[in-house]
């Protein structure tokens, strides 16, 4: 089958900055992604393309290049449906807020409502691809879907999860350690996969992409991201008994990263792992395995969310214990409020845990964050519905410019690990500051000596 034509339904982060990529890799394939929010895909044409809604290192000048070439953002869902060979489906997932499986599994209604549009609208056979991280045997709730209530062509389903991370989703699709395509083993089957790996084809070598059934794609996903954060969990366990042992956690992940089994890679404490994935996924995990009785499977994985909740949590008692138990009216400078840097994302970012936790004990956060706008933040915060809107508005300081966050505050905390954070004149920092001055580095990312020599009390993760 000859691909002329691909729709992808969510202009989010996974959609956007991967059918950018798709476009820019294939000037034959037309690339239509289409949203039903209005206001992104309007972001999304912006002619200015630093006012694109998703920040991603390079993906401005990618989509410069491709958009209105074979690029293309559009509100019209079901005339792009209609159109595509290849559907991809980009939607979000996230944890269910209500219902069986509350707090724990996806939830799959804006998949079921893609799958039923898709039915709908589609005149023609079609692929469709799962983009999304979903649980595992969705591709068979779509395909009932499908096949049910469409108008009698036949839809092949693909899983072809995404493991971009977000701040180096540019580089990580272009080139990637793996593609993975998941699809049904029949002749039918087959041909639709190898489509889908042609298209990758165009930019991606054959031994990097791998196909499988699609139970085994959508299971490997997980998979990934349990074991990445599992990572992150360990390391942060180990960074508590440093603090107690007077070891130091970087030289333990140094040590240990070097020996070639264990890998250096994600070995970096931190006030905990953020982002719209890793919990998600793990709660998805461990909700699927609570389902077939296998126990101690969930339990196994869930303490790696337990690990990461203690975590944040520890990070808000230590300024509080440390600023003599009290931080009643004390400004406190949070530096970033993404869950990572180089990104405007911040979902599940543990800076949004931290700061309910102070503005609890009634502290006033001043916030700055290089790319996250304060109706973001105050957003963030109200979703946790700890206390008014107004409250948390009264609570929250933002700032543009990082050393007025950080005048006459008690203490800074880094949240995020932005370079330009590791640049800033310190000293200016200091001088503005009330004494003593305390940093708390949820990060490690800052010098220690430098810091202790103009005059700084440094705490940081694991040391
Ligand atoms: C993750 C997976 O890496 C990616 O493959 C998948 O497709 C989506 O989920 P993402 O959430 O974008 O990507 O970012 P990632 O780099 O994995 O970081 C997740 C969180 O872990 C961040 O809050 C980050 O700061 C934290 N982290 C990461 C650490 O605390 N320490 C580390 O060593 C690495
Ligand atoms: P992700 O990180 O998975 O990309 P996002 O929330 O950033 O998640 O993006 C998902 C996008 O999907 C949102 O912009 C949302 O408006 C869009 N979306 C959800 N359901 C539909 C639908 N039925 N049709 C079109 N777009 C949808």
């Amino acid at each position: 089958m000859k691909i002329t034509k691909i729709c992808c339904i969510g202009a989010g982060y996974v959609g956007g900055p991967t059918m950018a990529v798709i476009a820019q890799k294939c000037p034959h394939i037309q690339v239509t992604v289409v949203d039903l929010n209005a206001e992104r895909i309007l972001a999304w044409n912006d002619e200015n393309t630093d006012n694109i809604p998703i920040y991603e290192p390079g993906l401005d000048a990618i989509v410069a290049e491709a958009r209105g070439r074979n690029l293309f953002f559009s509100t019209e869902v079901d005339k792009a449906i209609d159109e595509a060979q290849i559907i991809f489906i980009s939607v979000n997932t996230p944890t269910k807020t209500y219902g069986k499986g509350k707090g724990m599994a996806a939830d799959l209604k804006y998949i079921e409502l893609c799958a039923r549009q898709i039915a709908k609208v589609s005149k023609a056979n079609k692929i469709v691809v799962e983009k999304s991280t979903l649980p595992v045997r969705t591709a068979e709730a779509i395909k009932s879907i499908l096949d049910t209530t469409g108008n009698g062509v036949q839809f092949q389903i693909l899983s072809n999860p995404e493991f971009l991370a977000e701040g180096t989703a540019v580089q990580d699709l272009l080139s990637p350690d793996r593609i993975l395509i998941g699809g049904d083993p029949s002749v039918e089957g087959q041909k639709a996969i190898q489509a889908l790996v042609d298209v990758y084809s165009n930019w991606v070598s054959p031994e990097k992409i791998l196909t499988t059934n699609v139970w085994s794609s959508e299971l490997s996903k997980l998979t990934a991201n349990a074991f990445l954060a599992q990572r992150i969990s360990s390391i942060n366990a180990m960074s508590e008994l440093c603090e107690k042992t007077g070891a130091d956690v970087n030289e333990v992940a140094k040590a240990i990263g070097m020996d070639s089994r264990i890998g250096s890679k994600f070995l970096k404490a931190s006030v905990g792992f953020g982002g719209s994935c890793f919990q998600k996924d793990i709660l998805n995990l461990v909700y699927i395995a609570k389902s077939y009785g296998l126990n101690e499977v969930a339990d196994y994985w869930e303490q790696v969310i337990i690990m990461n909740d203690h975590q944040k949590r520890r990070f808000s008692n230590t300024i509080v214990q440390t600023l003599y138990n009290t931080v009643a009216d004390k400004k406190i400078a949070f530096l970033g409020w993404a869950f990572k840097k180089d990104t405007n994302d911040t979902r599940e970012s543990a800076a949004i845990y931290v700061a309910n936790d102070l503005v609890n004990e009634q502290a006033k956060i001043a916030v700055y964050d290089p790319k996250v706008s304060r109706k973001k933040i105050l957003a963030d915060l109200d979703y946790l519905e700890t206390r008014t809107a107004e409250e948390n508005a009264n609570s929250i300081l933002t700032f543009d410019d990082p050393y007025l966050s950080c005048e006459k505050a008690h203490a800074v905390a880094v949240l995020t690990e932005w370079d330009e954070f590791v640049n800033y004149d310190w000293q200016k920092i200091y001088d503005g500051m009330q004494k003593p001055a305390f940093v708390f580095d949820g990060r490690n990312i800052l010098d220690k000596t430098k810091l202790e020599k103009i005059g700084f009390v440094y705490q940081a993760i694991g040391s």
